[in-house]
């Protein structure tokens, strides 16, 4: 694979997709947990790093680091050139019309958080509604209930129906007139449902709303393409799909973020300041305010070389396989329901489960010490976990190094924690 921190560009899907070769260069994936291989299985929460990815932060902190857009020494125009570098890559990686239209943020909870504090705080007014889904994570629903209660907005939800689909026969009338915004997640990270962003672009833009699209768990598994989903804006974090934490996305249509207040004051974001008065510098700065994280981005720009080097159509079928394979096998235990869509081909690769008899917690706890990491709990998302009558799941969640061995070595720890509980 080439050195991304030097800003290749490769074409997608150049690299055989080869699960062996994928997992080499994890270096986590060396690890033994409690005497046990690895078998991480938490990548809905965030995905591990390939060695590329680890070697563009060390690299940059070793041979470039300088502050971005304000040098014209070597090291800062170096850093300037690699942090703009990594925005074009990740333009092109979601099919952005301009790279301007890319803002660097913390992650997704904040890509909502700066939608929700400028464009919805200009746009949104008494009387107007706000409507999301019965399926959004907490960064997509908090902000929402704040805006609402500070403009006299009502806040109205898409239901999840029993079969874990988004129930969409009352589009119609739950996106109205007075529909400003929708907001919806592109996958759950509970139940794996993949909801249809187009059928919800055409009813916002039918009634002049914006469409917002929260792609925390789609833009790292799948082809995501803003202009064929027609979004308005798009989230994602960089720590779900290689990248390190603490740098996200937030994708908008260049005409909607120009015309949006900043988010944050300071440095770099200005163009001009008096001692009364300042104006705003263009997109993406206006977004930027203060030293960016300079470091990440370039990593992420190398996240987003591997993932098009494998190439995301790859990514997505073999997470397909892996999910009906796991389905399949977890259902064949007997005691153990399985939240969301029971067709593996309508979600994506995260399985949500409870079982009959043994509390998520005490799974969790019980696999870790097989050397297995799952996720336990309400995984920010309580309205719709406590929808099932429970206040906690467990959930297994795949990504591109995981294996069929690594499932059932899920599904024999189960089995072996059943054993242990009934005794
Ligand atoms: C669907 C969804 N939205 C938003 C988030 C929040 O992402 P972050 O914690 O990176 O801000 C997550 C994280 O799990 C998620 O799964």
């Amino acid at each position: 694979m080439s050195d991304s921190s030097r800003g290749s560009e490769p074409d997608s899907g150049t690299r055989k997709f080869d699960v062996d070769a994928i997992r080499a260069d994890f270096p986590i994936l060396q690890r033994k947990i409690n005497g046990q291989d690895l078998v991480y299985l938490d990548n809905a929460a965030t995905s591990q790093k390939p060695a590329q990815v680890i070697k563009a932060l060390t690299n940059y902190y070793e041979q470039t680091n300088a502050n971005v857009h304000r040098g014209v020494h070597t090291l800062s125009i170096e850093a300037t050139d690699g942090y703009e570098l990594a925005r074009t890559k990740v333009a092109k990686f979601i099919n952005a019309r301009r790279p301007e239209e890319v803002i660097w943020t913390r992650n997704t909870s904040e890509s909502l958080n700066l939608v929700a504090a400028t464009w919805a705080e200009t746009n949104v007014g008494d009387g107007d509604n706000i409507v999301i889904t019965a399926m959004e994570h907490h960064s997509n629903i908090v902000p929402w209930q704040q805006l609402a209660a500070r403009k006299g907005a009502e806040l109205r939800y898409l239901a999840a129906g029993d079969d874990g689909s988004l129930v969409v026969s009352n589009l119609n009338s739950i996106i109205d007139s007075r529909t400003k915004i929708v907001a919806a997640t592109h996958m759950s990270n509970v139940l794996g449902t993949i909801n249809p962003i187009a059928l919800l672009a055409d009813r916002a833009h039918e009634v002049g709303a914006v469409l917002l699209v929260d792609a925390a768990q789609s833009v790292p598994h799948m082809q995501v393409d803003v202009q064929a989903l027609d979004a308005d804006f798009l989230c994602f974090s960089a720590h779900k799909m290689l990248g390190p934490t603490g740098i996200g996305v937030l994708w908008g249509k260049y005409d909607l973020l120009e015309a949006m207040p900043p988010y944050m004051f300071g440095g770099d974001m200005i163009f001009e300041v008096t001692y009364e008065d300042a104006s705003w510098n263009d997109l993406p700065y206006k977004f930027e305010a203060g030293t960016p994280n300079i470091a990440d981005a370039i990593a992420t720009g190398a996240a987003v070389d591997y993932l098009t080097e494998l190439g995301m159509d790859n990514v997505w079928q073999h997470e397909q396989e892996l999910t009906a394979y796991a389905m399949e096998q977890v259902l064949s235990l007997g005691h153990v329901k399985v939240l969301g869509p029971q067709n593996p081909a309508l979600r994506g690769g995260v399985i949500s489960f409870i079982h009959d008899t043994i509390h998520p917690h005490d799974l969790g706890t019980a696999l870790d010490q097989q050397g297995i990491a799952i996720r336990t709990g309400h995984h920010c998302a309580m309205p719709l976990v406590r929808s099932f009558d429970v206040v906690a799941a467990a959930r297994a969640s795949f990504y591109i190094y995981n294996t069929k061995s690594e499932v059932d070595a899920l599904v024999n720890g189960i089995r072996e924690t059943e054993g242990y509980f009934s005794r």
